[in-house]
């Protein structure tokens, strides 16, 4: 079979997972990559059998040489919009990193450009794409043996300290924590219960001694349909790093208990605080180690390449990820004005910018 072809925006740091996963790949050769580091062009011809003239130190230039039949694009917000808007301009499908866009006003862009393009957008939200997770949506959203979900307590700690000086730290306000870290999380709940929330109330702090420029803390308080309430904490500023990047999840439904480590790359762990469910949620799936990131970006890489061959839209595609975001924003308001905000109404205005 043919294989198809991608070329690869941004090949640093996360941007080196997807290299691994899309040269790995059976159904897809990689036709170019592009980074405005000349270190990280290097590596990549060292590890690749790139030439020279496939390795751009100019995102556009590579975009409009064509010779490729899909974009990958790790480069971060907000410097990627005008090379998103332009690689979504050319009518290629686009693999994109999380978080989409930082503003609405870019969302706004990129809806803009698609709607002239037709092109095929998918966001790499990795975390709803771990089997575990898929197998926990199905328990929670067609209430197997333990009946309706009621109360999520999730708890995010991370030490800042652990990655300093990545430019995540020197992000403003929301920019940081919100936007890039709890997305995953956000995404996550509106996968795992299958519907949207109703009402928002958050908090945020910046400590006068945080390492972030923008807030470390947020706390939320987010109540979705049928009484199911999500008691959020995520944190960059704590002493020591106590829970894995997806958090840790206890999950109190009418008839049981658990509480669940999802997106931990040591184990895939489930702690059963009352007798376990009799439908098998895998609380002993291995994990891949060290290969987990490209595991994990692997499987969502799946979802866009078995969309492209049913030609169909993928998951996680510019509207489901416009909720997510919406969600992001959502609690960006509530906490900076300290009222709470009605989702429906929020959301609905967002999605007014890309119907
Ligand atoms: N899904 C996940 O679990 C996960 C994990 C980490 C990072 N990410 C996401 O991946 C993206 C990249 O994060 P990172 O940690 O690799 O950042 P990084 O700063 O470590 O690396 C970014 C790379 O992109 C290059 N770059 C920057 N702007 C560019 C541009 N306009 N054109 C071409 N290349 C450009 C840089 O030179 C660098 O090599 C972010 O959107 C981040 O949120 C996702």
């Amino acid at each position: 079979m043919k294989k198809r072809r991608i070329l690869l925006i941004g090949a640093g740091g996360w941007g080196a997972v997807h290299l691994a996963v899309y040269c790995a790949h059976r159904r897809w050769s990689l036709s170019g990559v592009a980074d405005l580091n000349p270190r990280v062009l290097r590596r990549v011809q060292r590890e690749t059998r790139l030439g020279q003239n496939q390795c751009f130190s100019d995102p556009i230039a590579a975009i409009d040489r064509g010779d490729y039949d899909a974009i990958g694009l790790t480069a971060p917000n907000p410097g990627r919009i005008p090379v998103l808007v332009r690689a979504l301009g050319t009518g290629a499908p686009v693999f994109a990193e999380k978080p989409l866009v930082h503003t609405l006003a870019d969302l706004k862009n990129l809806y803009r450009a698609i709607s002239r393009s037709g092109s095929v957008l998918m966001v790499s939200q990795n975390y709803r794409f771990e089997p575990q997770t898929r197998r926990m949506a199905e328990f929670i959203r067609k209430r197997r043996d333990w009946g309706p979900l009621r109360t999520v307590l999730i708890d995010f700690t991370r030490n800042i300290r652990d990655f300093d000086d990545h430019p995540v730290t020197r992000l403003p306000a929301s920019f940081g924590l919100n936007s890039e870290q709890c997305i995953h999380h956000y995404d996550l709940m509106r996968y795992l219960l299958g519907v949207n929330p109703l009402r928002v109330r958050a908090r945020s702090r910046r400590a006068p001694d945080s390492p972030m420029a923008g807030w470390d803390t947020i706390d939320a308080w987010i109540d979705f349909p049928e009484s199911t309430f999500v008691n959020y904490h995520a944190s960059y500023y704590t002493p020591i790093t106590r829970t894995p990047w997806g958090g840790r999840w206890t999950l109190d439904f009418l008839k049981g208990s658990m509480t669940w480590y999802p997106y931990d790359s040591d184990e895939h762990r489930i702690e059963f605080n009352s007798p376990p469910p009799r439908f098998r949620i895998q609380p002993s799936l291995r994990s891949p180690g060290r290969y987990y990131n490209s595991f994990l970006v692997g499987t969502s890489f799946e979802e866009f390449t078995r969309a492209l061959d049913e030609g169909r839209s993928p998951e996680c595609n510019l509207r489901d990820n416009a909720q997510s975001l919406a969600l992001m924003w959502a609690v960006e308001r509530a906490a900076r004005t300290g009222r709470p905000v009605e989702f429906p109404q929020f959301l609905a205005k967002v999605l007014d910018s890309c119907p």
